[in-house]
């Protein structure tokens, strides 16, 4: 009944997209660990996180984690970006025993190359900032943003709930490759990725050089607490039942699960754990989500009969009303974020009017002759103006249908 139980899917597929390349494509080695397509595309080799177990860290179906590493050069051979994975969650038993036999459970069916693109590339006239640091996205196979700690075991399913043990054991393996004396970083990650660059950032900053310049990035990951247009909390009952399913509550920050919330569990919301984070933190989203319109704010529960589907596929098929629910939603985002917007001075933002749910890894919405701007930035110029403190950027578009610049992405 409840689409929000099923296993979802919010990033896009570029695997698949890896593999096609890989397979029909001539091919020229680059390194062991990386080699170029035809059209010059940058694919990078799988690494398995060998001494996971011994951490306890396994993907959902007990198979060893992963992530993907391309080496810095020159100037940037000792910064770091590490960029989580996204795709969705799982919250009960039923949905994560069908993610452990996918791609989102298991690096047994994960491809072993991943495209390299927008923030990932190694090009720099298509990632002017970022290009040249060692850069690595971590796979995503818990079901929880990496922040689960438990395990579900009844004499016939076995299921692993280690997001919060991968994040260790990946961090731990990347320590001794250069992460360890690392001088500049920036922790990212798309989606539910986006999320747990949120959950993860403190932590992050505390495994790093004290004298490293360490920052952090969400793209697309501030999921927020709104009812649904039903008014029912339908995010709030999922992030519960996740976060009691997967265990991550001790794994929330602690302040803010001791701070006067009503459910500790709402920590798990970016807009409650944001004051807590004290690391540089950069916040990139589109105020009309689709993730986040589709399943949030009007997930099929609260519509069973469809007066919004042309509405989700089109923006221009929305009636005033639906426009109305929508500008509404925006309005909640960016007051959610109104004290961060106001007071944090190492913060930055970019929150565009695009139909769009993760902008930051694909060429065209990064960094591209008509990506999407906001004040004439691009989203690479403002994060990388953000990251080396060239300006203050606080981006907020100005609402839709203003924005000419958008790259509507709608699944
Ligand atoms: C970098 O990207 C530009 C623009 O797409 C392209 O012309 C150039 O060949 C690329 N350079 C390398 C080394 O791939
Ligand atoms: C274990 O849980 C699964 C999934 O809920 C269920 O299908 C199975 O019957 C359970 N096994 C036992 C022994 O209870
Ligand atoms: C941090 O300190 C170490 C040891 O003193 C030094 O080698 C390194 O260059 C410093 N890093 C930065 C970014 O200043
Ligand atoms: C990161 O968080 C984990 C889990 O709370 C903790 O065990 C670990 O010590 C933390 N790392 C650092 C360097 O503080
Ligand atoms: C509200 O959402 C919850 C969880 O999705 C669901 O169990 C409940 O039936 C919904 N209530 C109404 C009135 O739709
Ligand atoms: C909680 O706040 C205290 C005081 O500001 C700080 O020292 C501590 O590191 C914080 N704990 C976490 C888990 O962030
Ligand atoms: C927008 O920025 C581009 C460079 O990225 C520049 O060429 C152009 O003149 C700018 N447009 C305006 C209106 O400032």
């Amino acid at each position: 009944m409840l689409k929000l139980k099923r296993e979802r899917m919010a990033t896009t597929t570029t695997n698949a997209n890896a593999l096609l390349v890989a397979i029909t494509l001539a091919l020229l080695t680059c390194s062991p660990r990386c080699i170029y397509s035809a059209e010059r595309r940058l694919l990078v080799g799988m690494t398995l996180v060998r001494n996971a177990p011994a951490l306890g860290a396994f993907c959902l179906d007990g198979s060893l984690p992963a992530y993907h590493l391309h080496r810095g050069f020159g100037a940037g051979a000792r910064n770091w970006l590490l960029q989580f994975e996204g795709g969705g969650w799982c919250n009960d038993i039923e949905s994560c025993l069908e993610r452990a036999k996918s791609r989102r459970g298991s690096t047994r069916y994960m491809t072993k190359w991943e495209v390299f693109s927008g923030i990932l590339s190694n090009n720099a006239s298509l990632n002017p900032d970022f290009y040249n640091w060692n850069r690595v996205k971590l796979r995503y196979c818990d079901g929880a943003s990496f922040a689960g700690d438990a395990v579900f075991k009844n004499g016939t399913s076995l299921l692993y709930f280690r997001g919060q043990k991968i994040w260790e054991a990946i961090i731990l393996d990347l320590l001794p490759k250069g992460l360890g004396q690392a001088r500049k970083a920036l922790l990212s990650g798309c989606s539910a990725g986006g999320l747990a660059s949120f959950l993860h950032c403190n932590n992050f900053t505390k495994y790093l050089p004290s004298n490293a310049s360490v920052k952090c990035l969400s793209d697309a990951g501030f999921f927020l607490d709104e009812r649904d247009i039903t008014s029912n909390h339908t995010m709030r009952y999922f992030v519960k039942d996740l976060v009691s399913l997967q265990g991550v509550e001790k794994n929330l920050d602690e302040n803010c699960t001791a701070s006067s919330l009503d459910f500790p569990e709402l920590c798990f919301f970016p807009q409650y754990a944001l004051k807590f984070i004290t690391t540089p933190f950069f916040i990139l989203n589109s105020a009309y989500d689709v993730y986040q319109f589709h399943h949030i704010l009007v997930p099929s529960s609260a519509d069973p009969h469809g007066h919004w589907n042309r509405c989700k596929l089109n923006p221009a098929a929305c009636n005033p009303e639906q426009l109305n629910t929508l500008q509404e939603f925006r309005r909640d985002m960016i007051v959610a974020m109104g004290l961060f917007y106001k007071y944090s001075r190492r913060g930055g933002l970019f929150i565009n009017s695009c139909f769009a749910h993760c902008q930051s890894e694909s060429q065209d919405t990064w960094f591209s002759a008509d990506s999407p701007r906001v004040h004439n930035k691009t989203i690479a110029e403002a994060v990388g103006d953000w990251y080396f403190s060239r300006r203050i950027t606080k981006e907020i578009d100005c609402p839709y249908p203003c924005d000419t610049t958008c790259h509507n992405l709608i699944p």
